[in-house]
């Protein structure tokens, strides 16, 4: 469970003071899926930084599951992220000249597992987003969508509790963008992990339950979606709409 007390994140620069969040408050129960929204500069990712211990708050209180994230040292924090958070970044962040096995199993080699599980838990993520049979891809021979499932795979192959998505499907087209909902929803349905992500698209806000609007600093907008989408009824969806080919006149 997330949950923030009147949070503050200020940068320095120089003789300047940078106010980048004013007062932040809110919470997170587990297994909740929810949306960020907000306009360029209004502190998305600083938030999501500051949830994912990426980075610390200014004043304020965070609680992770009952521990008060503000007083940790770097140690702990680093302790924390890689327990509980997985992280998938806009730009898939995946290591160029490594197979799609490889980019998954390396949180497990820094966390010092094994080399034979390491390989059969890789292989269980990427079966978990489709991806059984792209193992030996490297990067630059998979689609943008499919390198962004090779990183959803990547930050669920420690079995966090918790992923934080800045902008997941920023560089998506819209059928890969609704495929990563549909691995959103089911980890979260499924496996009852707690997904927060950053998006600028109402479209995929829609798939949640839950969204939260950042204004300048500020938590504008604490809203409820009864009626989220299904991304799996989508996708079903989008295969009906293909137009059939043109049919060729048979010569008589
Ligand atoms: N390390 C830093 N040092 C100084 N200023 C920073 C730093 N990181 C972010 N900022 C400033 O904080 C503000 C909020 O940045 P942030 O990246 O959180 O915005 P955002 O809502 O994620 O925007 P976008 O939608 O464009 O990704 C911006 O004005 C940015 O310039
Ligand atoms: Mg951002």
């Amino acid at each position: 469970m997330i949950e923030l007390h009147d949070i503050t994140k200020n940068y320095q620069t120089g003789d300047m003071t940078l106010q980048v969040l004013k007062g932040i408050s809110f919470r997170v129960e587990d297994g909740e899926l929810c949306a960020i929204m907000g306009p360029s500069g209004s502190g998305k990712s600083t938030l999501m930084n500051i949830i994912g211990c990426l980075d610390t708050l200014t004043s304020g209180s965070y609680f992770l599951d009952g521990e008060s994230v503000a007083s940790f040292d770097e140690t702990a924090l680093a302790r924390v992220r890689n327990r509980k958070v997985g992280f998938v970044f806009q730009s898939f962040n995946l290591l160029a000249r490594t197979t799609a096995l490889d980019n998954v199993a390396l949180p497990l080699l820094y966390a010092g597992v094994s080399g034979a599980e390491r390989r059969e838990r890789a292989i269980a993520a990427l079966t978990a987003v489709g991806l059984a049979d792209r193992l030996d891809h490297k990067p630059n021979q998979l689609s943008g969508g499919q390198q962004q499932r090779v990183a959803i795979a990547r930050a669920i192959v420690t079995t966090p509790s918790l992923i934080l998505a800045d902008e997941p499907t920023g560089n998506l087209d819209s059928r890969s963008s609704v495929e990563v909902m549909e691995i959103f929803q089911q980890l979260n349905a499924q496996l009852g992990i707690t997904i927060l992500f950053v998006t600028h698209e109402p479209d995929i806000m829609a798939y949640t339950r839950r969204v939260l609007r950042i204004r300048d600093g500020y938590l504008g907008a604490d809203e409820l979606n009864l009626t989220p989408r299904s991304a799996t009824a989508e996708l079903a969806a989008f295969t009906d709409v293909i137009p059939l080919p043109p049919r060729v006149p048979v010569p008589a």
